[in-house]
């Protein structure tokens, strides 16, 4: 058992949990907040969603030992909140609750968007409402409330919030548990740039994941090829160039939609090889136009034979992302969106060394994002059914 100390609704409060306990059993069976709402428990349904230092998170999947010292405000501490007032009237006065089970979490969302986004029409709070799903209602009457006091607001002059004030969701986490975030292979390192503006900078990341992958290639034809970014940038889905690299660095756009997620991420990464170890590290940084999201990763890549003319590429991806597409960071959809992107990047970089020519451009090659959701749905009915038997 861990003992924090955190501010829970303008309250100081302490109490012990264990390192797995998440903040929204400890907001429930320890303080006996139970506004709180539990669902999906992983992050996707949004029912359990507070403000962690003023941004909207999920209780669900942050541990309530990474919020040591953070500001904590669940649905019972907006009693004197004006916006909230507005809202609780609003959602009342439009139908916007059946059940009621969705609606603590519907309420943190609708007055995040209601203060960051002045000038949202219905579509807008239809996109932002993406991540917060209820059984009941149909949402008409939610996305109704919304754009009432919206517009209400609008009417009484009243100002947005100041930007900033997001994330990132879980700074705080990535502050104590940085001393335990794995080092990056010791010689790449000490080639990335020390100015800290890319990459990690020091801080942990909140989405891991690693994957591997086999080229049809010899070791030596790859890793020669990788080194020419132009050409490595026409096999990745959804990326393109946006000024000529130089010294390593990169400038470019990685648009991908699938499902939920939509990005337009639009970033600047700085590539670094370790020539005998046959590996690299790109570390980067990047917003993204569409949610508002900003990431900053570092991925290393390490190739090593894979068999007779054939090359294994392992690659390890360490990201740290702000803003709503936070809220994603641990869904199963991720990770296996990165598992398809890898296997159609293995696939166009093999034709490509096996044609001899480029692969088709990626803003010209169709991503087919539902043909990855259905790859990922049938890959987890195919796990369902190995177990199964
Ligand atoms: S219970 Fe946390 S997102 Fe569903
Ligand atoms: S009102 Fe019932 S789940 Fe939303």
């Amino acid at each position: 058992m861990t003992e924090i100390s955190l501010s829970v609704n303008g309250r100081s409060v302490c109490g012990v949990a264990e390192p797995r306990t998440h903040l929204a059993d400890f907001l429930r069976d320890t303080l006996d907040l139970t506004g709180t709402h539990l669902r999906c428990e992983q992050g996707v349904c949004g029912a359990c969603t507070v403000l962690i230092d003023g941004a909207p998170a999920r209780s669900c999947i942050n541990y309530a030992v990474a919020c040591q010292g953070a500001e904590v405000t669940t649905v019972e501490g907006f009693g004197t909140d004006g916006v909230m007032a507005q809202l609780r009237a609003a959602f009342h006065a439009e139908h916007a609750l059946q059940c009621g089970f969705c609606t603590p979490g519907m309420l943190v969302t609708a007055r995040d968007i209601v203060l960051r986004l002045p000038d949202a029409d219905a579509a807008r709070v239809r996109t932002e409402l993406a991540g917060n799903l209820c059984r009941c209602t149909g949402y008409a009457g939610i996305v109704r409330a919304i754009c009432r006091v919206l517009e209400d607001r609008k009417a009484e002059g009243a100002d947005a919030i100041p930007q900033g004030r997001l994330g990132p969701v879980g700074a705080r986490a990535a502050a104590v548990s940085s001393a335990q975030a794995a080092a990056p292979p010791a010689a790449v390192t000490a080639a990335a740039p020390a100015t800290g503006e890319l990459g990690l900078g020091g801080r942990a990341p909140n989405l891991e994941t690693a994957l591997a992958f086999t080229v049809r290639r010899p070791l030596a034809e790859v890793w020669a090829v990788l080194d020419d970014i132009p050409r490595v940038a026409r096999c990745m889905p959804g990326a393109t160039l946006t000024a000529p690299p130089a010294d390593g660095r990169v400038e470019g756009r990685v648009a991908v939609k699938v499902g939920p997620i939509a990005t337009n991420f639009t970033g600047t990464a700085h590539i670094a090889r370790d020539e005998p170890g046959k590996r690299g590290m790109l570390s980067g940084a990047g917003r993204d136009s569409l949610s508002g999201s900003s990431a900053r990763a570092e991925i290393t890549y390490a190739l090593a034979p894979g068999g007779t003319d054939a090359t294994r590429i392992d690659i390890a991806v360490r990201a740290l992302l702000a803003g709503p597409l936070a809220q994603f960071g641990r869904s199963q959809i991720v990770q296996g969106l990165m598992a398809r992107l890898a296997a159609e990047f293995a696939r166009r970089l093999e034709a490509m060394l096996e044609g001899g020519e480029d692969a088709p451009p990626a803003s010209e090659a169709a991503l087919r994002p539902w043909a990855l959701v259905a790859a990922a749905i049938a890959e987890k009915f195919r796990s369902l059914f190995r177990k199964a038997r």
